[in-house]
């Protein structure tokens, strides 16, 4: 069964990217479920083959699991992946001010506070090992030219105590399998539901990667997102980078 407190984690002090460390373990023979943490990374991977910048005190990890479905139905735990940092981020920060922008964006008052990485890779016997990557911005908000960032020490109390990475990552691991056990046994439904109660831009202009334009209108029974266009049609969107009208986000 997936939901194990004891999940392993191996905490290294640097690493080129911890997706790509568990890729290494599991080829190596080590078997999933396990996680990789990393203090820094020298070579941390976006989205879209853009870099992620990884200096200490920032969270990077990385779980391996291994799944019977899908790749498409497992593009899914993205969701579980930034719900599960809004669970968890949530002790430290108020959770009004965290948003989830399509597909697996954390947003804190629009900036980016966290990403994910998911990577899929078939085996032998039909079964797929998911790489889920999750990078959140603890100390820090690196800053990039495209984008507003934010970290939760900016959102916590000053008199508190500083999280860290090591604190925050058995609950971020926890919150993690809680959503994807709710999916094995009931299916995408409430981690659709859940996802949209926290979604960006709910009803504005958007822009994909690929130059198509519509209204956010929901998101599709399998986690695509659905964009009224001017015309009234509605299109479903499975994958890429939407811009928002407002430049938010
Ligand atoms: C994104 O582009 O928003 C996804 C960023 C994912 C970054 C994390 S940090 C831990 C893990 N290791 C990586 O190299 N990338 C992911």
């Amino acid at each position: 069964m997936l939901v194990d407190k004891s999940t392993p984690v191996r905490h290294l002090a640097s690493t080129d990217s911890t997706n790509s460390e568990c890729i290494r373990l599991a080829n190596a023979g080590h078997a999933a479920p396990f996680w990789v943490m990393a203090d820094q990374q020298t070579r941390g991977r976006g989205r879209l083959h853009r870099n992620w910048s990884s200096k200490s005190g920032n969270l990077y990890a990385s779980g391996l699991y291994s799944f019977e479905t899908s790749p498409e139905k497992l593009a899914q735990l993205g969701f579980a992946a930034a719900l599960a940092v809004i669970d968890a981020v949530s002790a430290y920060m108020p959770v009004d001010v965290l948003q989830l922008k399509w597909p697996n964006d954390v947003l804190a008052e629009g900036s980016k506070l966290a990403g994910v990485l998911l990577e899929s890779f078939p085996q032998d016997d039909g079964s797929y090992l998911l790489v889920v990557g999750i990078g959140i911005n603890i100390t820090h908000a690196p800053q990039l030219p495209d984008r507003k960032t934010a970290c939760v020490g900016q959102f916590q109390n000053p008199t508190s105590r500083q999280l860290t990475p090591v604190k925050l990552l058995p609950d971020l691991i926890a919150c993690f399998e809680k959503w994807v056990l709710n999916w094995q046994q009931k299916g995408f439904g409430e981690l659709r539901n859940a996802w949209m109660a926290k979604a960006y831009g709910f009803g504005e202009k958007i822009m994909t990667s690929n130059k198509i334009e519509g209204r956010f209108e929901d998101m599709s029974e399998t986690g695509g997102l659905l964009l009224r266009q001017s015309s009234g049609q509605v299109i479903e969107i499975s994958a890429g980078e939407v811009y928002f009208a407002t430049g938010g986000g």
